[in-house]
């Protein structure tokens, strides 16, 4: 049973659970995975990246197939669900902009963005309550998307998550950064973000409740940021070891057999460095060679078909479908905690005994 823990209030949502599961691409984090941590009381993440993949259409009407199928994914999850359920999409995505509008109008409780400052995302939500998250690596760049959103929107953030080094997925570090990474660092960065979001809270009454992600596995992980004043903590890596991760069991089974050792950092056409578990395609790509490939719409504003080592998104969608020889498969430096798969509740209700445990009671 879930007790007293501080609820996460983004705008008027209130998470009794404070924690939010990471979107995940390509087809990771899908509606069956968010609408179970959605009906834990946290906060489920739908990644709008690549959705279409797999079907016919994709290939015809890409920016279609996509937009369809966020729009399913979301109305599949709230169907399931009265939780809080949003959607994770990109910057680097040429269709953005159209997903940002279609998960607003699909219902999407919140859009949380990252790979990219979301400069322009106010205005493709525009009549809609869709909280916005911006997903960012440093002080720097949440105060930048504080100024602009004041300056053109007369808003600001319906909160931050600030993602370290030790996150999976793609990373908004230098390579160099993050071999191998600084350990504490998101405790600074977390500390950096707060100062700026207080400032931002003393000037305009508002709360911008931080969120920490990137590394965080255990209840004892979430208290120590809880602590600090961060008011939510983001997982993803761990989540992915659950019943209800809709990934093929191959995906799941490496999960279980990585060691620290299998973790590389790879280029990735987003135009940013990934932390991946190490497959025969990764070594490939890890020894220079091209894997080229045919390409009918661009679905990264940063990639360019005719040069790109490789399709990011094809390599992702072979991971959840399981062929692993042609894969890229994302993990968190913690995918070396996994031992076990479990249901999505077991996941959650055991982090939430393990802060209440770390966390003083308030007096
Ligand atoms: C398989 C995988 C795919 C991911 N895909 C995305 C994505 O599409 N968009 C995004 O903003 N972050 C993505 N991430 C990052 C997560 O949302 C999350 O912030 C991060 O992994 C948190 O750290 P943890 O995995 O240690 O819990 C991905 C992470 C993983 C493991």
């Amino acid at each position: 049973m879930i007790g007293r823990l501080e609820p996460l209030v983004i705008g008027d949502l209130e998470l009794p659970l404070p924690i939010v599961q990471g979107g995940m691409g390509v087809q990771v984090s899908t509606s069956s995975l968010a609408s179970a941590v959605a009906e834990c009381g946290a906060a489920g993440t739908i990644a709008g990246v690549g959705l279409g993949y797999g079907t016919a259409e994709n290939n015809t009407d890409y920016p279609g197939a996509s937009r369809r199928a966020l729009t399913e994914e979301v109305l599949k999850a709230k169907a399931i669900t009265k939780g809080v359920v949003g959607v994770n999409l990109l910057g680097a995505l040429s269709n953005f902009e159209d997903l940002a509008r279609t998960a607003a109008a699909a219902g999407a409780d919140f859009i949380a963005s990252g790979a990219g400052l979301p400069l322009s995302l106010p205005s493709f939500t525009e009549g809609f309550k869709t909280r916005l998250i911006p997903i960012v690596s440093s002080a720097r760049a949440a105060a930048i998307i504080i100024k602009a959103w004041r300056k053109r929107y007369s808003r600001i953030p319906d909160g931050f998550i600030v993602e370290g080094p030790l996150a999976g997925g793609h990373l908004g570090y230098k390579p160099e950064e993050l071999k191998p990474p600084r350990p504490g660092q998101l405790e600074t960065e977390v500390a950096e973000v707060l100062a700026v979001t207080q400032d931002c809270e003393r000037e305009t009454g508002a709360k911008v409740p931080v969120i920490a992600a990137g590394g965080i596995f255990d209840g004892k992980d979430a208290a120590r940021f809880l602590a600090m004043g961060a008011r939510g903590v983001q997982i993803a890596t761990r989540l992915v070891a659950t019943l209800e991760c809709s990934v093929a069991q191959a995906f799941k089974d490496l999960y279980l057999k990585a060691r620290s050792e299998d973790l590389v950092i790879i280029e990735s056409p987003v135009g940013m460095p990934g932390r991946a578990i190490r497959t025969a395609f990764v070594d490939r790509i890890l020894a220079g060679e091209r894997v080229p490939f045919k390409c009918g719409y661009q679905c990264l504003r940063t990639c360019n078909p005719a040069t790109a080592p490789y399709c990011i998104a094809e390599a992702m969608f072979n991971a959840v479908a399981g062929d692993l020889d042609h894969a890229v498969v994302f993990a968190g430096q913690n995918v070396t905690r996994v031992h076990e798969i479990v249901p999505v509740r077991q996941v959650l209700e055991t982090i939430a005994q393990e802060i209440r445990t770390a966390l003083p009671l308030p007096a």
